[in-house]
């Protein structure tokens, strides 16, 4: 099928003899990657694990002290970063954002969806900010960030996209009912996403966390009764290292998933396998 092999030689895809020879499936060398809200947390692992697979890296937090402690780190590990402070919230602070990063340094190759809060509630007594707040930053962020890079990707005929979604895409708990409906949304956004641009040599995807140490999670952590339960429910019975994430990330980045489409990876130690 001679068609079929020039096309995915063109693309850069697997029948690339040279590419598995070097078993650079999984290689980044030379692919920009930004990845939203990576100041610390998921999002610095995420990053970690990319650079690790050779792309350089444009961190983005809204906080320019984070951002800088965090960019000093990476470069002492021989991480090649750049700083790109924008609210995720904010869209034309993220178009701006966007043009300066491929004007000054590269184009974005890889879009980590990554930035995200948590405003615990019951629902009856949630707020209608605390309810915008977090359906703006985890799944208006990603839309309004996707809307800036993925035109760009669109020109230029390849991009892989990773929203961060989490087990809340798919159920629920008390008081997480803002946090539950932003991220069951990004999973629709990351299909939606992929029905639309896989034709343009897009591959957008979906990372789902478990239970992991972050910041976001110090006061489940500091809970004795949150903590017991976490690590009861979760198969592996504790809770993930956020390095963890690092290989579904590079997976989902590299040309490993070049025909991987609208798929949500959960990263949870098998807590959604089980009731
Ligand atoms: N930790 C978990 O167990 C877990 C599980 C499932 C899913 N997740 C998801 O993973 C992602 C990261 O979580 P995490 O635990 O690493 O959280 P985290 O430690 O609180 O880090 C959040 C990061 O996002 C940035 N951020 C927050 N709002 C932003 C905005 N409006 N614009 C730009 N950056 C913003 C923060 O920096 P600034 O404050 O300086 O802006 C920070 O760098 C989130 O989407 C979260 O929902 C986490």
């Amino acid at each position: 099928m001679p068609g079929i092999e020039q096309g995915l030689r063109h693309r850069g895809a697997v029948c690339d003899d040279k590419a598995v020879e070097r078993n650079s499936l999984f290689d980044l060398t030379g692919r920009v990657a930004l990845v939203t809200g990576s100041s610390q947390g998921l999002g610095l692992a995420l990053a970690r694990g990319l650079a690790q697979a050779g792309a350089a890296i444009v961190l983005n937090g809204r906080d320019e002290k984070k951002l800088t402690a965090t960019a000093e780190t990476l470069r002492a590990e021989g991480v090649k970063v750049i700083l790109s402070r924008f609210d995720v919230t904010d869209g034309a602070a993220g178009e701006r954002a966007v043009e300066k990063i491929e004007a000054d340094f590269a184009p974005i190759d890889i879009l980590v969806n990554n930035a995200g809060i948590h405003q615990r509630a019951p629902l009856a007594e949630m707020t209608e900010a605390q309810w915008r707040a977090v359906i703006d930053t985890n799944l208006t962020g990603a839309f309004l960030t996707a809307r800036a890079v993925g035109p760009r990707m669109i020109r230029r005929g390849a991009g892989k996209i990773i929203n961060i979604c989490s087990v809340m895409s798919e159920v629920a708990r008390p008081t997480v009912a803002n946090y539950a409906a932003a991220k069951g949304g990004l999973k629709m956004l990351t299909r939606a996403m992929a029905v639309e641009w896989a034709r343009h040599g897009i591959q957008a995807n979906a990372i789902a966390p478990g239970y992991f140490l972050t910041e976001l999670n110090r006061p489940l952590v500091e809970n004795a009764e949150f903590n017991a339960w976490v690590c009861q429910r979760t198969p592996a019975g504790r809770w993930g290292e956020p390095a963890e994430l690092a290989g579904a990330a590079v997976f989902l980045a590299s040309r490993a998933s070049d025909f991987v489409n609208g798929q949500i990876l959960y990263v949870d130690g098998g807590l959604l396998a089980g009731v």
